[in-house]
């Protein structure tokens, strides 16, 4: 015992020194935040959560999405502030800069990576929860959504206030708007009216200085910039004015299975350079994921193809188009489903369509998604040749890929018309569709992590040859470290900021140098400082 003792004790020490840091910085941090609110000291007290707090937990625990980031040895922040106001943020910022600590904001907490809640470094977490107000104004068609709102809560206060319109945002209710604003954002709308971020107007932030800037103070570099840079890197954004656009009564969706051995390849390879032509007011998307099916009463697993749409119309306006531009579909009215665009948003989003209350619930665990998940994407620009989706079914059959999907996401329309450099997300003309690859696994199957997330790897590896190229684009929304990460020695080539931003990167770390010369606003994949008059690697 004191052998182990004796021979552990630089490693001890080590630990016990940077612990009773860490402690320290973590009183101070409080006793400076706390000094900064005299007046309304007990309501700032009951929005600062530290381990010893029984809200500590449940609040970190509240919006993780990945219970990969979930786990014991998962880095938790020192502190956790819930801000109900500007000035909370303001003084976070001023407190944690003083003391020497990181911050990490969350608003909704998708983050594929958990950047918004995880970091290597000791951390101050800022929850957006308390600042989730959704200000309507119907007559100008304009609202402004604070960043801790969901998208379900958006779209459920739109339905409540003003019916004709929506907001081009996604799929899943649950999302933050902070972060999913941040990365740009699609969803059913984009190919009529772009991504969200195409229909920002104005905004509020507090930059590292703790500064509150609108778009007309922060000028239009910035503004450009936190469209669609990615989160975490220029400030905290509090609010988005956002532009609304009308929907109709009626949409009309359809979902189409085939498996393998109804000749799925055949018509997924079809699908490839025909969805990015069908009319705006489609989304077109195919889903592939393992199925066991019964045949002769032996089961056997195969690959389903799930062709789905969602139009902006009538079944009667919809399946001429259909017939006409995919006949191999073979598409037939019982396929489709007329309903409200609210309904849509449930259907899609796989939630119980009694209630439109499940939209403002933003705790909810899809049943149907995976707890733990790695994901990764791609952007086509050629048709992937038929033989090579065998590879593709190949992988799919694979023991690791029992919960996994991959989903393609037809582009064009008016992705088409908008210049890459109309904001920071620059996958727009000539691409015919996005691909996600997803594999999920219980959480109780942590331990297997890198079993499941080596599946997506090899996966990846294989599609090189198919997929766009110099570089290989990637979803900055669909975070991926696999691509690159900031190095702290700044011996990075800054690859995975290429691929996210291509040519647009360069003007990104123009204006992070502008705004936050010092890099306090930082993670693995934040937009870097460059050193005077250096040109970057590229
Ligand atoms: C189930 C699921 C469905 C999804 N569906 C879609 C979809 O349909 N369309 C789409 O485009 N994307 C989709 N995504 C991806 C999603 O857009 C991103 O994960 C997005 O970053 C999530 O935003 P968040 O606020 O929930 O995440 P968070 O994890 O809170 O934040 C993500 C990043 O933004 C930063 N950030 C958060 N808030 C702020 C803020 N206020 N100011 C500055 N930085 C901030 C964080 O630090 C982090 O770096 C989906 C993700 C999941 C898990
Ligand atoms: C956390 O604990 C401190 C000290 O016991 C207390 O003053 C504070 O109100 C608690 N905060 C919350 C959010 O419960
Ligand atoms: C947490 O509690 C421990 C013991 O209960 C105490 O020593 C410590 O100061 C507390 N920390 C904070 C930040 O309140
Ligand atoms: C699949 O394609 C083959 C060859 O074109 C055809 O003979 C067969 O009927 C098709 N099967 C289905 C289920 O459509
Ligand atoms: C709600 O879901 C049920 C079950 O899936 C379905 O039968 C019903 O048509 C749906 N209602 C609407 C309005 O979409
Ligand atoms: C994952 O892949 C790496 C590199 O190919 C390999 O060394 C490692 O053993 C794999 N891990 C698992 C759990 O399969």
């Amino acid at each position: 015992m004191k052998s182990l003792q004796f021979s552990a004790s630089p490693f001890v020490f080590l630990m016990i020194f940077s612990l009773s840091s860490a402690i320290h910085a973590n009183e101070e941090f409080l006793h400076c935040l706390s000094s900064l609110h005299p007046q309304d000291s007990s309501s700032i007290t009951s929005l600062i959560h530290t381990p010893n707090n029984s809200s500590y937990s449940s609040v970190l625990d509240s919006t993780i999405r990945n219970f990969r980031f979930a786990t014991p040895t998962t880095p938790k922040p020192l502190v956790i502030v819930t801000p109900s106001s500007v000035s909370h943020i303001q003084s976070t910022i001023h407190c944690t800069r003083k003391h020497g600590l990181q911050i990490r904001t969350r608003s909704g907490g998708h983050d594929f990576e958990g950047s918004s809640y995880v970091a290597q470094v000791p951390f101050v977490l800022i929850d957006m929860v308390n600042l989730r107000s959704i200000d309507i104004d119907v007559e100008n068609k304009v609202a402004w959504v604070q960043s801790g709102a969901i998208l379900g809560e958006l779209y459920y206060k739109l339905s409540q206030e003003a019916d004709t319109l929506t907001f081009p945002a996604g799929l899943c209710p649950t999302v933050g708007i902070g972060g999913y604003m941040s990365g740009g954002g699609y969803g059913l709308l984009f190919r009529k009216y772009g991504l969200a971020t195409d229909n920002v107007i104005d905004a509020q932030l507090v930059d590292a200085k703790g500064r509150l800037l609108d778009r007309t103070s922060m000028g239009e570099d910035l503004f450009w910039a936190i469209r669609g840079g990615g989160g975490g890197s220029f400030g905290i954004v509090v609010a988005w004015k956002i532009q609304l656009v009308p929907i109709p009564k009626t949409v009309t969706l359809y979902t189409v299975n085939k498996i393998l051995e109804q000749n799925a390849t055949k018509v997924v390879h079809q699908w490839q350079s025909i969805a990015h032509k069908l009319p705006i007011e489609f989304y077109s998307g195919i889903t592939f994921a393992p199925i066991n099916i019964d045949g002769d009463g032996v089961t056997k697993k195969t690959v389903v193809a799930s062709f789905h749409a969602s139009f902006l119309g009538t079944i009667d306006e919809l399946l001429p188009i259909m017939q006409e531009s995919f006949p191999e579909l073979g598409l037939v009215r019982e396929d489709c489903t007329e309903m409200s665009w609210l309904q849509s948003i449930l259907y899609m989003g796989l939630l119980p369509n009694d209630t439109l209350n499940i939209l403002l619930d933003r705790t909810h665990q899809n049943p149907l998604l995976s707890p733990s998940f790695k994901s990764k994407s791609d952007y086509v620009l050629e048709p992937i040749p038929e033989a090579a989706f065998e590879g593709v079914w190949e992988r799919l059959l694979e023991e690791e890929a029992h919960s996994a999907s991959i989903s393609l996401i037809a582009y064009g329309g008016i992705m088409d018309q908008i210049p890459s450099s109309a904001t920071p997300y620059p996958h727009r003309g000539g691409i015919l569709y996005k691909i996600v690859y997803s594999v999920g696994w219980p959480a109780e199957d942590n331990a297997r992590s890198e079993w499941y997330v080596n599946w997506t790897r090899r996966l990846y590896s294989y599609m090189g040859p198919f997929v766009s190229k110099s570089p290989r684009r990637a979803y900055i929304n669909y975070r991926d470290v696999d691509i690159g990460v900031n190095d702290e020695n700044g011996k990075t080539s800054y690859e995975w900021g290429i691929k996210y931003f291509m040519e647009n990167f360069d003007k990104l770390a123009q204006v992070k140098t502008m705004i936050d010369p010092d890099n306090f606003f930082r993670h693995e994949q934040s937009i870097p400082i460059l050193p005077p008059s250096s040109k970057m690697e590229l």
